[in-house]
C-alpha cells in the first residue's frame, strides 16, 4: 500500500523529537549541544526551533549558551509520546501531527483516498476549518481541545458506517469517565453533552461503493482545557474544564480513547451492530422517553424517544401516535 511519509504541513519529525525530549526531562537543563546530538541537527537548528516552539505556545526557557527547559510539562500531542504510549495498538503505527491545518477530516479524507492504511491517526493542536455535522464549524481553540480523526477500513456496508460514531461516542465517554469524575451524556448519534451543553462531537465521514465501505473516517472533537467560549457558543457549549475547574492531560485522554475504541471497534467487528446498539442505548438515557425536537431538513417534528432500531437508528413516537424512524437530522431536547 502507498504510504506518504510525510504531509505538507506535518510537524516535523526532528522538531517532534526535540518536543519529546524536552518532555521527557521537563524543568531539567538541557545544552544545545546534547540535543543538537540526540536529534541530529546542528546546534543552530536547534536555536531556531526552539524559537519556532515558542511561537507556538510551548513554554521553552533557557537559552543557548546556557541550555533549554520546559518550563511546564507542556500538553502538545506529539507523535513519539503517542506512539510510546499505543504500542502494539491499531492507532500507535502511523501518527500525523499538526500544529495548524484546515482540518483533521479533511486531511484524513485525502489519507483515504492516497490509501493510507487502516489506523493512521491525524491530529492537530488548531483547526482553522474544524468541521462539524450538517455544514456546521467546530471551535478548534489552539492547544486546548482534542482534534483528531482515524482512518479505517472496515469490512462493512455502507449503511452500517454510521454505527462507528455511535462506537467513537462510547469509547469517549468511557474514556472521559474513566479519566475525570464527570459523566458525560451521549446524545444520538453524536454528541456528547455535560449539564445541557455539548462537551463533544464526532463527525464521520465515508468513501463508499453501494455495497461496500472502501474507507471511514471518524472525527473526534472534545472540549478539555477552554476556560470560554466565543459568545455565540457560552451558552451551548462547556469544556471539561469547565465543569470539573481542573486543567486535563489531554495526551492521556487521547491514549484511554484510542486504546478503548480499538477494543470496541474490534469488538463491533466480531459481533456485529448489536453490540453497538445495545450499549448505546443502555448508556445513553436519552435514546428512551426523552421529548425532542427533530428537524430533517425536510421537517421538523416533537415526540419521545423510543430507543433504538436493530441497525442504531433513532426511533421516535411522534405527538400524532406514529412511530418513526430518524435516519438523519439534529435531534434537540425539549422541556
Ligand atoms: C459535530 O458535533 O457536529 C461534530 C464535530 C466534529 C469535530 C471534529 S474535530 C476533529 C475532526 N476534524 C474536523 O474537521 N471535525 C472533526
Amino acid at each position: 500500500m502507498p504510504q506518504t511519509p510525510s504531509l505538507p504541513g506535518t510537524t516535523d519529525r526532528r522538531l517532534a523529537a526535540l518536543l519529546t525530549l524536552l518532555s521527557e526531562n521537563a524543568t531539567i537543563v538541557i545544552s544545545g549541544a546534547r540535543i543538537a546530538r540526540e536529534i541530529g541537527v546542528s546546534r543552530s537548528m536547534v536555536w531556531r526551533w526552539v524559537e519556532q516552539l515558542r511561537k507556538l505556545g510551548v513554554h521553552v526557557k533557557g537559552q543557548h549558551s546556557t541550555g533549554y527547559f520546559l518550563e511546564k510539562v507542556s500538553d502538545i500531542l506529539t507523535p513519539d509520546l503517542l506512539k510510546k504510549r499505543l504500542k502494539g495498538n491499531l492507532f500507535g503505527k502511523r501518527v500525523l501531527h499538526f500544529f495548524k491545518t484546515d482540518s483533521t477530516n479533511r486531511v484524513a479524507m485525502e489519507l483515504g483516498y492516497a490509501g493510507e492504511p487502516e489506523g493512521t491517526v491525524v491530529l492537530a493542536e488548531e483547526q482553522t476549518a474544524g468541521r462539524g455535522r450538517f455544514g456546521r464549524s467546530w471551535h478548534s481553540e489552539r492547544g486546548t481541545g482534542l482534534y483528531f480523526t482515524v482512518l479505517l477500513r472496515p469490512k462493512l456496508a455502507p449503511a452500517q458506517a454510521p454505527l462507528l460514531t455511535m462506537l467513537a461516542g462510547l469509547s469517549a465517554q468511557a474514556a472521559i469517565q474513566a479519566q475525570t469524575s464527570l459523566a458525560p451524556e451521549l446524545k444520538w448519534p453524536n454528541d456528547l453533552m455535560l449539564n445541557g451543553k455539548k462537551l463533544g462531537g464526532i463527525l464521520t465521514e465515508m468513501h463508499a461503493e453501494p455495497d461496500a465501505v472502501r474507507f471511514v473516517i471518524v472525527g473526534v472533537g472534545i472540549n478539555v482545557n477552554q476556560e470560554k467560549f466565543p459568545a455565540e457558543l457560552a451558552s451551548m457549549a462547556t469544556s471539561l474544564r469547565k465543569e470539573s475547574g481542573r486543567m486535563n492531560y489531554r495526551l492521556e485522554l487521547l491514549v484511554r480513547l484510542l486504546t478503548q475504541f480499538e477494543s470496541d471497534y474490534n469488538r463491533f467487528l466480531r459481533e456485529g451492530a448489536a453490540f453497538v446498539v445495545e450499549r448505546f442505548q443502555s448508556v445513553s438515557k436519552f435514546a428512551k422517553g426523552r421529548r425532542v425536537r427533530v428537524d430533517t431538513g425536510a421537517e421538523s417534528y416533537v415526540g419521545i424517544t423510543a430507543g433504538l432500531n436493530p441497525d442504531g437508528l433513532l426511533l421516535v413516537a411522534r405527538d400524532d401516535g406514529t412511530l418513526v424512524t430518524v435516519i438523519a437530522g439534529d435531534v434537540t431536547e425539549v422541556h
